[in-house]
């Protein structure tokens, strides 16, 4: 088992399989922004399926495909399926903007994706638009439907809250969640890069008390360990999560690390402690050397972000280590 210094047992690795995106959200990558990382430091799907196959080993059980927008990496179906099959992983999961959702939603849940986690921030055209820099509700929307189709369960829609922008929205994406059957989560912008930092942010905290009493809500469970605080209706068939890293931080109970394309693990979203994997991989190390330096890199794991003492800090975005 992967324990850290604090406790914690690691138990989830979320997988970004490319720090690009179609999309230029305005919190996360800056419109004109082109400094990606070169396709020759990107792990190939056989690295991939080594270093998850060590996590798997050392008792991660769930992985999440991110990005960037992870669409983007050809063939991502198949290695999703090579991935579902290590022993030890139960629980593949996706997180995607949905642009592209629709061509592979039934190839993705055949090779083993189970839930799919959506971007989507507002359900108006020109707000989207103003958004992410690009006019796709309708693809956005055709991704979902597909989704739905294909059979995933849950469907979870992240919405991140932005004072000014999509605030006056918040209910309707509500009413929108539950006349759909999607778990809706709230999140609060974390200072990532200089485009989270300028980012409108909103203390959910009056929003959770607020959705309470309007929609009659309840205290949730807190699904998987992850960091959304749960409310949702007596009968269950709908629920809303806060992501409140900046009003209420979550790390006490963190069971996460993140493995950015460019084999970079990162012990932390909102710290700059990472171990580089590649050199390790491409020098022709061992399944045991690899092991070895996964529990050197849990053991640097930080006890907690320090988002809003440093909000300076971090100088990646979101999009370059996977949301
Ligand atoms: N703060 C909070 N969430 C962010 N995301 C991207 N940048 C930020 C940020 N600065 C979110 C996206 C998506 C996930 C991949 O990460 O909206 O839900
Ligand atoms: Fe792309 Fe997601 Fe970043 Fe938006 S938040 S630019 S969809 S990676």
């Amino acid at each position: 088992m992967l324990i850290d210094r604090f406790g914690r047992a690691i138990e989830y690795l979320r997988l970004s399989v490319t720090d690009r995106c179609d999309l230029r959200c305005t919190y996360c990558i800056p419109e004109g922004f082109n400094d990606f990382e070169e396709p020759a430091h990107w792990l190939n799907f056989d690295e991939i399926e080594r270093v998850v196959g060590a996590f798997a080993r050392l008792g991660v059980s769930r992985v999440r495909l991110t990005g960037g927008e992870p669409l983007l990496r050809r063939n991502l179906p198949e290695l999703a399926g090579r991935l579902k099959q290590l022993p030890g992983l139960d629980d593949l999961s996706l997180s995607t903007n949905a642009t592209q959702l629709d061509k592979h939603a039934d190839a993705l849940f055949q090779a083993g994706v189970s839930r799919i986690n959506v971007s989507l921030d507002s359900l108006q055209a020109d707000r989207i638009a103003q958004v992410t820099g690009r006019d796709v509700l309708p693809k956005i929307l055709a991704g979902l439907s597909a989704a739905k189709r294909a059979g995933f369960t849950p469907i979870k829609i992240n919405m991140v809250a932005l004072q000014g922008v999509n605030d006056d929205e918040i209910d309707t994406m509500v009413e929108y969640c539950i006349e759909q059957g999607y778990v809706l989560r709230l999140i609060e912008t974390m200072p990532m890069g200089i485009t989270g930092r300028q980012a409108q942010l909103l203390d959910l905290q009056p929003v959770k008390e607020r959705l309470r009493a309007r929609f009659g809500l309840i205290d949730g469970m807190n699904s998987g360990g992850g960091p959304a605080r749960y409310l949702q209706t007596a009968d269950k068939t709908f629920s809303v999560g806060f992501i409140t890293p900046i009003s209420q931080h979550f790390c006490d109970t963190c069971n996460r690390v993140r493995l950015a394309v460019d084999g970079t693990l990162y012990m932390c979203l909102g710290q700059n402690d990472r171990v580089e994997l590649r050199p390790l991989l491409r020098e022709g190390a061992t399944d045991a050397d690899l092991e070895q330096l996964i529990l050197e890199a849990i053991a640097q794991k930080p006890e907690r972000h320090e988002f809003r003492e440093e909000p300076a800090k971090v100088v990646r975005f979101m999009s370059a280590t996977g949301g």
